[in-house]
């Protein structure tokens, strides 16, 4: 591949064959679980082990998810390229890591961190939280799960702004569409310029946006546009 840059986004969809559950499809968890409880910052001030019940059963599923074919074709793809690929993912499981993937931004987080709701520290996430437990930086009795709820700013946005300002090719997978500011990317990238592909086991709500948009399982899709992109 002439060194391009790539932005590539990966959503519940990519994580789907590794057994972890995706958010709006059939039997997915916001069809099981009240967002409003477990996802929001209300819900963490109405009633913290709540929130916590539903993250340390999601942490240890996800600790115990193996990576699949599609993590682990977009590591390849960084490994060849390094510095041109850049990963962006919206899931809070670490399986882009456990496949090889170095440089993964996290814009809703990481089930196995753990943050500061005083002082933003961030430190690897103990085996069982309590939102009593005292911040190692600051002290405080502020300790919360890692992760972006809905109302809150996704982490990492002037990198992410900046990556699609200077990408040639955008590529979408696994995600529903429905959440912003991650939807919008796509729009921003084309807007600069970028070439624009989705990967999704169904059309998702943007699909005609992109330039092209490819149905089908992850693990399928994925190293097959992998190998397409190395053969360049
Ligand atoms: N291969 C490829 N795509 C798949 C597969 C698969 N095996 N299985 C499901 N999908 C697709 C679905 O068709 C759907 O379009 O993955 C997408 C999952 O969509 P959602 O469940 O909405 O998950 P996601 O898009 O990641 O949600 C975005 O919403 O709730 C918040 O913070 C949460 O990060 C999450 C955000």
């Amino acid at each position: 591949m002439r060194s391009l840059q790539v932005v590539i986004l990966t959503g519940a969809g990519i994580s789907a064959e590794s057994g972890l559950g995706t958010f709006r499809d059939e039997g997915g968890l916001w069809t099981r679980y009240p967002l409003e409880e477990v996802a929001t910052p209300q819900g963490w001030a109405r009633d913290p082990a709540r929130v916590l019940e539903f993250y340390d059963a999601r942490r240890a599923q996800a600790a115990a998810a193996a990576p699949n074919a599609a993590h682990r074709a977009l590591a390849r793809l960084e490994a060849e390229f390094p510095g041109d690929v850049l990963i962006v993912t919206q899931n809070v499981d670490s399986l882009h890591e456990a496949a090889g993937a170095r440089n993964v931004v996290h814009m809703h987080g990481r089930l196995d961190g753990a943050l500061c709701a005083i002082c933003d520290h961030r430190w690897p996430a103990p085996e069982t939280m309590d939102p009593a437990d005292p911040c190692p930086a600051c002290g405080a009795p502020a300790t919360r799960p890692d992760v972006v709820w809905f109302g809150e700013m996704p982490y990492r946005m002037d990198e992410i702004l900046e990556a699609l300002a200077r990408a040639d090719l955008f590529v979408s997978i696994g995600t529903s569409g429905e959440v912003y500011p991650a939807a919008g990317f796509v729009e921003e990238a084309a807007t600069q310029g970028a070439r624009t592909l989705e990967l999704n086991l169904e059309a998702s709500r943007g699909s005609r946006v992109f330039d092209e948009a490819r149905q089908g399982p992850a693990s399928e899709l994925v190293p097959a546009w992998v190998d397409e992109m190395l053969a360049r």
